[in-house]
């Protein structure tokens, strides 16, 4: 059934005068079927009227063999794809009569100017993309009408305006991506109907005002991305209901408040991204329970306290920043022996030695650890491939050989750090191969009771600050790494 909107374009058109006075005396048919072909008709003007297919054919009797269009047994179009086409101009309005239209897929083109209201008539439509264009102006709420909709994409483009609260009443929508945009307004609360979405993809638009709660009921949803926009208030208690969210990119907004408990209700999250806004509290609470956590950043917050030794499940985290922040406390060895690929702490209050043990930080790529208070000695098996920043912190000895290829600045802001590497002292030996035994079971920061050189005991007049940690045996594994105090300065072997 015609609406009464699309009736009225219909009469008004100069298609349908053309069609009744030179098609329907020589066909001759009864008004039923006058009807459908009247329909098919009107679908081959719309054709022509685009322009796109001049080039190959003006023939509209062998429109349905034109490429990338697809049609039904009674020769209406059902799908028009011309992604990266080279098409310019405007969406042709025309195209609205397509009522038996269910996929049109413009991705990569041209296009300008703004989505055509009478889109809204396009019934059967299923899937939408008229991602990576230069579409202009605001989203027509008539887009509201396309009920069987369960895919909208219209990302990459310069949309405007807010996003149309009829939004709300395309339940059928699995896909929504209205990303990379200049969208602005609120988040319409009535997306929360939006019961079958499961991805939603807003990113890099300038949508402000909260994230409505009413999100809540979004219950299949899996990705969820408003990240680069200009939220603020609370992340929701409610979020925590969306539990089959894998990702959840809220990063660089203005949201503030505590990260809620909730959050650790999302026991399938993957991927947890919360970085660059004003979030605050500890971290403890945000982790638990996230056992299947792959990549978290909470980088740029004033999120504060130790970081919780639980922090996801090791054997799969891969990605953990929380540089900038105001975490304190030593880093726990549980964190390092995860096999991170990139591990951010820098800019924090962080204190106490890097752990030791033996395995620790396997396969890191990116380690940073700088503006810290760290103290200590690098550690033997720390091996990043890609990036090391150690500077700004409390380190001491030397760094060790293997580092040496990573940039000076790596390592700056280390007063006593010492090693063949620009900007630094020389070591003035090198324990690992002249330091022979030392006194087993000392404490740091406790008086050494005597430090050796080859079975010979050094002056006690040497001042026995410093302190580390080595591994001694033939297997590093297995063998105990025994604690020694011994100024390095001073310390002369030969
Ligand atoms: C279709 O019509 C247009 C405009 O009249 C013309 O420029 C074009 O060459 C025609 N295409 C073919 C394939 O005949
Ligand atoms: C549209 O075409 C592009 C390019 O081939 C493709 O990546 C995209 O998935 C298509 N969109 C839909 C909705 O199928
Ligand atoms: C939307 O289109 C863009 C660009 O063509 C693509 O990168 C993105 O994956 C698409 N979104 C969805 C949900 O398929
Ligand atoms: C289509 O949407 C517009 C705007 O949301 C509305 O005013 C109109 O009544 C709708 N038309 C139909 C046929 O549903
Ligand atoms: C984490 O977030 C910060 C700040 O937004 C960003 O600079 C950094 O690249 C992110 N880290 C990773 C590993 O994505
Ligand atoms: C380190 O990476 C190698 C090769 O990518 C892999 O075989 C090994 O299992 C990884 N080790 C750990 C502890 O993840
Ligand atoms: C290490 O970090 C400091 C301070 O955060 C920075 O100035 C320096 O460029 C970084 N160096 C490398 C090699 O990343």
């Amino acid at each position: 059934m015609a609406s009464p909107v699309c009736f009225t374009t219909l009469v008004l058109s100069h298609v349908l005068i053309s069609f009744v006075v030179a098609i329907v005396p020589t066909l001759g048919t009864g008004s039923t079927r006058l009807d459908t072909i009247s329909s098919l008709e009107m679908e081959s003007e719309a054709l022509l009227r685009t322009g796109w297919w001049s080039w190959h054919s003006n023939d509209t009797s062998k429109r349905c063999t034109w490429p990338g269009i697809l049609c039904d047994n009674a020769r209406s179009i059902t799908r028009i794809y011309l992604y990266h086409n080279y098409l310019t101009g405007q969406l042709p309005q025309s195209l609205g009569k397509l009522t038996r239209l269910k996929e049109l897929n413009l991705s990569g083109n041209s296009f300008e100017g703004s989505i055509p209201l009478d889109w809204g008539n396009l019934k059967s439509l299923k899937q939408l993309d008229l991602s990576n264009n230069q579409i202009l102006g605001p989203i027509p709420s008539t887009l509201g009408n396309l009920t069987n909709l369960k895919m909208l994409n219209l990302s990459k483009n310069q949309i405007s305006g807010p996003i149309p609260s009829t939004l709300g009443k395309l339940t059928n929508l699995k896909q929504l991506d209205l990303s990379f945009n200049q969208i602005t307004g609120a988040i319409p609360p009535t997306l929360g109907r939006l019961t079958n979405l499961k991805f939603l993809y807003f990113t890099s638009n300038q949508i402000s005002g909260f994230i409505p709660s009413e999100l809540q009921n979004m219950k299949s949803l899996v990705k969820l991305y408003l990240n680069e926009n200009m939220l603020e208030g609370p992340i929701p208690y409610e979020i925590g209901n969306m539990k089959n969210l894998v990702a959840l990119d809220l990063s660089k907004n203005r949201l503030n408040g505590l990260i809620h408990s909730s959050i650790s209700y999302l026991s399938r999250l993957r991927y947890l991204y919360l970085d660059s806004n004003f979030l605050e509290g500890p971290l403890l609470q945000v982790v638990e329970n996230l056992n299947d956590l792959r990549c978290l950043n909470l980088s740029n917050n004033q999120l504060i306290g130790p970081i919780p030794s639980q922090i996801g499940d090791c054997s799969i985290l891969q990605e953990l920043s929380l540089s900038n922040n105001q975490i304190i406390g030593s880093i726990p060895f549980e964190v390092l022996v995860c096999p991170s690929h990139i591990l951010d702490i820098s800019h924090n209050f962080n204190e106490g030695e890097i752990p030791h043990q033996f395995g620790i930080m396997v396969n890191i790529s990116i380690l940073d650890l700088s503006h810290n208070k760290l103290r200590g000695m690098i550690p033997k098996s720390l091996r990043p491939k890609e990036k090391v920043n150690l500077s700004y912190n409390f380190l001491e000895g030397p760094i060790p050989h293997y580092l040496s290829g990573f940039p000076p600045d790596s390592f700056r802001g280390n007063k006593h750090l010492c090693g063949k590497i620009s900007g630094f002292f020389l070591c003035p030996s090198t324990p690992s191969n002249r330091v022979i035994m030392l006194k087993v079971g000392l404490q740091c920061n406790m008086e050494p009771e005597a430090c050796y050189c080859r079975d010979q005991q050094l002056s006690s007049s040497a001042h026995f600050t410093w302190c580390a940690r080595m591994v001694f045996g033939p297997n590093e594994a297995t063998d105990i790494a025994v604690l020694f105090c011994c100024n390095l300065v001073q310390f002369n072997c030969n």
